[in-house]
């Protein structure tokens, strides 16, 4: 069934585990989010980039409208959730569009600018019935380095910098830099552990890691003990994706119908949401 955000985040940091939150580019991948969800029986995060929505011509409705159908019909909890937002305009059309959450993604801009926009963004969102997680990456400025984004490689968030954010903006959720970066497609990310561990005794609302395609399972596992709650992963679907739609086409060179080739994508898609999903949910061994 559809389900809200900010109560699967509750209910994972209630039992001290993670929320796994996977991205959607087409239906097949809403399609395989909610069976690999399924087959691990965990809860389990839809969420639309605003890159995705470019994809699809800029218009947010026709896939919003797929996965909020694939979400009523799963047999686990399901969100959905509105990713790397960067246009106001966007944002306004999410409560509309069925999410119950979304990423305010204000993290190129200078530190001053970053928390105005975030707090305004907040405001908009707090009066919509939807909860709001933002991005503090590295602060520029005291030692004269420019702000990075926070899953550019280096990038690293200060505790305190992260609870004095939170505190100015009202957000209800954290993107962190602790180690991991977008779209890799290997998995040889090392997180820092106490920096997570740190973080998440300073900052009060749940901690969320981007880019969580190139973080081997241990670390992964291990990151969530730690104290992160949502963990989104994109890539890993797109790696196995891909392959497997490219060995089907070679196995059937005269094949014309995608239905054939999309279903291995899609199998293969799901297989790897089982693994991380059933991995990132699990409860604490103690
Ligand atoms: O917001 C989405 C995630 O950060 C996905 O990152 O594609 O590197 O797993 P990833
Ligand atoms: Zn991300």
């Amino acid at each position: 069934p559809l389900a809200r955000t900010a109560d699967l985040l509750a209910e994972a940091v209630e039992a001290r585990r993670g929320l796994p939150a996977f991205n959607v580019i087409t239906l097949e991948h809403a399609e395989a989010i909610a069976a690999g969800a399924e087959l691990a029986g965990t809860p389990v995060v839809l969420q639309i980039s605003q890159n995705a929505v470019a994809y699809h011509g800029g218009r947010l409705l026709p896939l919003a409208r797929a996965c909020a159908e694939v979400a009523e019909a799963a047999r686990v909890p399901t969100a959905l959730h509105l990713d790397h937002v960067e246009d106001v305009e966007l944002l306004r059309a999410a409560p509309g569009a069925g999410f119950s959450s979304a990423m305010f993604d204000a993290s190129h801009l200078s530190h001053a600018d970053n928390l105005q926009a975030t707090a305004e963004a907040a405001d908009f969102a707090h009066w919509h019935g939807l909860h709001l997680e933002a991005e503090l990456g590295r602060v520029g400025g005291k030692d004269g380095a420019p702000p990075l984004p926070a899953h550019a490689p280096g990038a690293r968030t200060d505790p305190q910098e992260a609870a004095d954010f939170v505190a100015a903006t009202g957000v209800d959720a954290l993107a962190v830099a602790v180690g991991s970066s977008h779209a890799m497609t290997s998995r040889t990310a090392t997180l820092d552990h106490e920096l997570i561990a740190r973080l998440a005794a300073a900052v009060p609302v749940p901690l969320v890691l981007h880019g969580s395609s190139g973080v081997p399972d241990e670390e992964l596992a291990a990151a969530v003990t730690a104290g992160l709650v949502k963990i989104n992963i994109g890539t890993a679907l797109n790696s196995a994706f891909t392959p497997a739609v490219r060995a089907a086409l070679a196995a059937k060179p005269d094949a014309v119908d995608p239905r054939g080739y999309l279903a291995r994508g899609r199998e293969a898609m799901a297989g790897v949401v089982a693994h991380l999903a059933l991995l990132v949910a699990s409860l604490p061994a103690d």
